[in-house]
């Protein structure tokens, strides 16, 4: 056999090895993705057995991915203990917030005299009216309260029971600060004349770099058309504005709940939006209407209208 004809018969061999190579790279690659796939089908079967809506393959994605990343926080927290609660706030109330994607978003200055946080340090005197949180003693006012179809109405929550109450208590009491975004404070209205627990005033400090607030309230049926909802919710709007220093503070409600319009509209709000059935509760659609209020206006100055 002449030695080019062996070359050649050689050159030939490595060029096919190197496909094999190649090909089987591929299908190793490859094969790990139709693993994690077919495992969030077979998944999926298998809750669609025992579900209406089973949840779809990216939910199932997402829910794995996230218990890899709960792992991995527990497993940091072994390592190197708990973070401080400190730093997490100060994490979160840098100049920039990084979302999802990865660049970052710029966080507004805090509006002209305020600190920027606001922490309970002892009762709130409004003129007939004293704000403190949640305290263990309030339960049967709470359940009392919770347990009145007509006090949930137009709330996301049903009627609670006294051992849904009891479970919720440590989560309420733990609302006391405006530190950062995603913090809540709660604060219960009680008599300065007696003592009495009448209702509750909320504010939200919503998710995200832009300096956005909620505000809630309930009073119970006892003390309602007395004016209670207003001035607790207008003590909470002084404090997201003048100490906070949030640029908006919303209401949101279901359109037919009148009389928290009529609140908010009282505390100087104005009507933002109406959303036709954007929200499916208690069995049925629902509009949502939002009402809002700007630092500036809070401060006497003219809407943000354009
Ligand atoms: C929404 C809710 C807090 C409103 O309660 P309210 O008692 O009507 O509101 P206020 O405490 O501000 O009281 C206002 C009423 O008191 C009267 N009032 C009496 N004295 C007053 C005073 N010194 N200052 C102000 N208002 C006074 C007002 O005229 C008003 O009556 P009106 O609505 O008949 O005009 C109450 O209906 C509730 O708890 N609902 C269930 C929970 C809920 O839906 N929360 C809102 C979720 S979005």
């Amino acid at each position: 056999m002449p030695f080019a004809l062996v070359v050649r018969g050689l050159e030939v061999l490595l060029v096919l090895a190197a496909i094999a190579g190649a090909v089987d790279v591929w299908w190793q690659t490859g094969a790990f993705e139709r693993r994690v796939a077919a495992d969030a089908r077979r998944r999926r079967r298998l809750l669609s057995l025992s579900q209406v809506n089973p949840p779809s393959e990216e939910t199932l994605r997402q829910a794995w991915l996230n218990e890899q990343r709960q792992q991995l926080d527990r497993l940091l927290v072994l390592r190197e203990g708990p973070r401080p609660p400190d730093s997490l706030s100060r994490a979160k109330t840098e100049k920039t917030e990084e979302t999802e994607e990865g660049f970052a978003m710029e966080t507004p200055p805090t509006s002209g005299g305020a600190s920027g946080a606001f922490r309970w340090s002892g009762p709130i005197a409004t003129p007939r009216l004293r704000l403190r949180p949640f305290e263990d003693g309030d339960q049967s006012f709470l359940v009392d309260l919770m347990a009145r179809p007509e006090v949930v109405r137009w709330l996301y929550e049903p009627t609670l029971t006294a051992e849904e109450v009891a479970q919720a208590m440590p989560a309420r009491k733990s609302r006391v600060a405006l530190v950062a975004p995603g913090d809540v404070l709660q604060l219960v209205m009680v008599t300065r004349d007696g003592g009495q627990a009448v209702g509750h005033v909320t504010l939200a400090w919503a998710d995200g770099p832009h300096r956005q607030g909620e505000v809630g309230f309930i009073v119970h049926p006892d003390h309602q058309g007395r004016g209670y909802a207003t001035e607790g919710a207008e003590t909470l709007l002084a404090i997201g504005f003048d100490t906070v220093g949030l640029h908006r503070i919303v209401g949101r409600l279901e359109a037919r709940n009148q009389a928290s319009a009529h609140v908010l509209e009282r505390l100087g709000m104005r009507r933002e939006a109406y959303f036709q059935e954007s929200e499916w509760v208690k069995g049925e659609w629902q509009d949502e209407v939002v009402y809002a209020l700007l630092a500036q206006e809070w401060h006497g100055g003219p809407s943000g209208d354009r």
